[in-house]
């Protein structure tokens, strides 16, 4: 198995990456974002409680979080691998990830972190935010998220610096340069067991 963190600050690149990393290494896509909408879509009442938060830009609460991510990687354990994006967000869902992990025998391998600078983040999210229907997405609450990531979800680095799993990737390149860049790092993991720290 082959499981990843993607993490990065709102806007770099996450969901880019993942569809690409799921192509290319036949990985399950897990984006506690993409659930939160979908409930959202799909007018459930869980639906209406997290709009409450992702359209402040604010996290939405851990038992929520970690209640649906339990559900929709149980359904995959027999995958190939998983990829997280977007999750975990805070120490308690890293830990609590973890323990999960552990349980299935089936630890975190690689942990890529995608660096982006605030500028190029802004611009990137008010071009989505033409057409991505996308409620958090407007300047205002953009500003927010990033943020709610600096303070809540930055912490995770040296949580994931200290099992030595982290590489860093300088995202502040094209899409294409920036995949190449990422699948460096995971053919070398895969040869060599090997996580190289940092990839400019
Ligand atoms: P989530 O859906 O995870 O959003 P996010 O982290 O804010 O990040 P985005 O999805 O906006 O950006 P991305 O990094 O995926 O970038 P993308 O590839 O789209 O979370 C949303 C909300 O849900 C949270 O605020 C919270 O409320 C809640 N939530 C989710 N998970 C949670 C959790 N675990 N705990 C608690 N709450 C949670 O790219 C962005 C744009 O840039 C696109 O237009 C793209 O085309 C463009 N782009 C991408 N790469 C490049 C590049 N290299 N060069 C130029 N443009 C690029
Ligand atoms: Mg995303």
């Amino acid at each position: 198995m082959l499981n990843i963190i993607i993490f990065g600050p709102p806007g770099s690149g996450k969901g880019t990456q993942s569809a690409k990393i799921v192509e290319k290494y036949n990985l399950v896509h897990l984006s506690t974002g993409d659930l939160m909408r979908e409930e959202i879509a799909r007018d459930t009442p869980l639906g209406w409680e997290v709009k409450k938060y992702i359209d402040k830009g604010m996290l939405v609460p851990d038992e929520i979080i970690m209640r649906e991510l339990y559900e929709k990687a149980s359904e995959h354990l027999d995958a190939p691998g998983l990829i997280f994006d977007g999750f975990p967000r805070t120490i308690v869902q890293a830990e609590m990830l973890d323990q999960m992990l552990e349980k299935h025998k089936m630890p975190i391998d690689v942990v890529l972190s995608v660096d982006v600078s605030e500028e190029e983040l802004f611009q990137r999210l008010m071009g989505r935010a033409e057409d991505s229907g996308r409620s958090d997405d407007t300047a205002e609450i953009v500003l927010h998220r990033i943020e709610v990531y600096k303070e809540q979800t930055l912490p995770l680095i040296e949580f994931y610096q200290k099992q030595g799993k982290i590489v860093s990737i300088n995202g502040m390149s094209p899409v294409e340069e920036v995949f190449g860049k990422i699948t460096t790092a995971v053919d070398t993991y895969l040869e060599t067991r090997e996580i190289i720290p940092a990839i400019e």
